[in-house]
């Protein structure tokens, strides 16, 4: 699956977020290594501190079913934004977890271009060791 295609998956999914707090839908399409593809929605809630946004629903789905650590492809994330949404930093470090640092990360905007980014290039010196 190529970018574009990982792209209209996280759009398509945007539909089924729940985001009646902030009315702003995200939707991100995961690519395993195997080919699949795991899509998330950000989740809100009345409580607003307990909100899963799109990639963590995707990352966490994706090891619910059994990936792990060096499964991971790509990432597309995917709203009605102006300018490239880029994930926030909760879902950086989640996604730092389980993926390389040249993973590549795609973002999108209105005019439906896409931003190539690595997560290095996102989390750039990432907490990743607890024997420091
Ligand atoms: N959100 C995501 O799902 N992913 C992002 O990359 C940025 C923010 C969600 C969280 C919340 O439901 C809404 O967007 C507004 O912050």
């Amino acid at each position: 699956m190529n970018k574009e295609e990982l792209m209209e998956s996280a759009r398509n999914t945007k539909k089924a977020a729940y985001a009646p707090y902030s009315k702003f839908p995200v939707g991100a399409a995961l690519l395993l290594k195997d080919g699949n593809v795991i899509n998330g929605v950000n989740v809100e809630n009345v409580s607003f501190g307990a909100t899963n946004c799109a990639e963590r629903t995707a990352i966490f789905t994706a090891i619910t079913k059994g990936y792990t650590k060096g499964d991971f492809q790509a990432i597309a994330v995917a709203g009605d934004t102006m300018d490239f949404l880029p994930p926030c930093s909760i879902c950086r470090q989640v996604l730092s977890e389980f993926c390389l640092p040249d993973m590549p990360v795609y973002l999108t905007n209105e005019k439906k271009e896409i931003l190539e980014l690595s997560l290095r290039d996102l989390l750039p010196y990432a907490f990743k060791n607890l024997d420091m």
